[in-house]
């Protein structure tokens, strides 16, 4: 038998159907407190530069009311850095992000942005926040990981999502091999991005990821079936893969 997986359950697009309305209805705080009684091991929110879905206040009200951990999804901005050396969450996830993107795509340039990164990671550990790269499962990106000194790093599946066939399975084995790597260096893996139902289980059977953040398919499914029974069904999926 692996190690547990966790499931975090990312809540940002309650705020979208909120925000729609200008009004307080629904409540993500509401969603995040019901997603953590069925079972979820923990709460994603990302707090956009825009703030199109998740806001200021809903983020200081998970810090707030949250008793199971809070992962801020943020960008590498100094505003982004500043709210998060505020709340202090349990973990900060830190994307890349555009203004004109729909949702995150692709990896964050560990690599690349090496000089702009390494001051926020040693802020963020000194406050003892548990720094997160949301990366493409690619050796040189977790060797910038390695090398920031990041305790987690989690695997952007959102090829893996759009993908089916042959071409699924090689970005599966990218995936798998990605989380030996990290894992063998010492980092925590998690995952994440386009998961579902149908495509969760192959992920959760790769024996190093330890957690995985869900959110768009979990609240779209909500509407169907109610938030609990689906928080429940993907924890059962993701428990009898392991
Ligand atoms: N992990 C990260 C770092 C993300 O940016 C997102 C999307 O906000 C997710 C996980 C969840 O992706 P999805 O909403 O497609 O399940």
């Amino acid at each position: 038998m692996n190690e547990a997986l966790r499931l975090g359950v990312n809540i940002d697009h309650v705020a979208t159907v909120r925000n729609a309305r200008g009004s307080g209805y629904p409540d993500p705080v509401r969603a995040a407190l019901l997603a953590a009684q069925a079972g979820a091991d923990g709460i994603t929110a990302h707090l956009r530069e825009d703030r199109r879905h998740i806001t200021d206040d809903d983020i200081a009200r998970l810090s707030d009311q949250l008793t199971i951990p809070l992962n801020l999804e943020m960008a590498a901005t100094q505003e982004m850095l500043a709210i998060a050396l505020r709340h202090r969450p349990h973990a900060a996830c830190i994307v890349p992000e555009k203004r004109e993107e729909l949702t995150t795509e692709g990896g964050l340039d560990a690599a690349g942005q090496y000089d702009r990164l390494a001051p926020m990671c040693a802020q963020l550990r000194e406050a003892g926040v548990r720094v997160s790269l949301f990366i493409e499962p690619d050796p040189a990106q977790i060797e910038a990981a390695i090398r920031l000194g990041a305790p987690v790093v989690e695997l952007h599946t959102g090829r893996y999502a759009e993908l089916d066939g042959a071409d699924q399975a090689a970005e599966l084995k990218r995936l798998a091999d990605a989380a030996a790597l990290a894992a063998k260096n010492g980092i925590e893996v998690h995952a994440g991005h386009g998961l579902t139902f149908d495509n969760v289980v192959p992920i959760a059977a790769i024996p190093q990821i330890r957690e995985l953040n869900i959110g768009h398919f979990l609240i779209g499914q909500a509407i169907f079936d109610g938030l609990a029974p689906v928080v429940q069904r993907m924890r059962a999926l993701m428990d009898a893969a392991r």
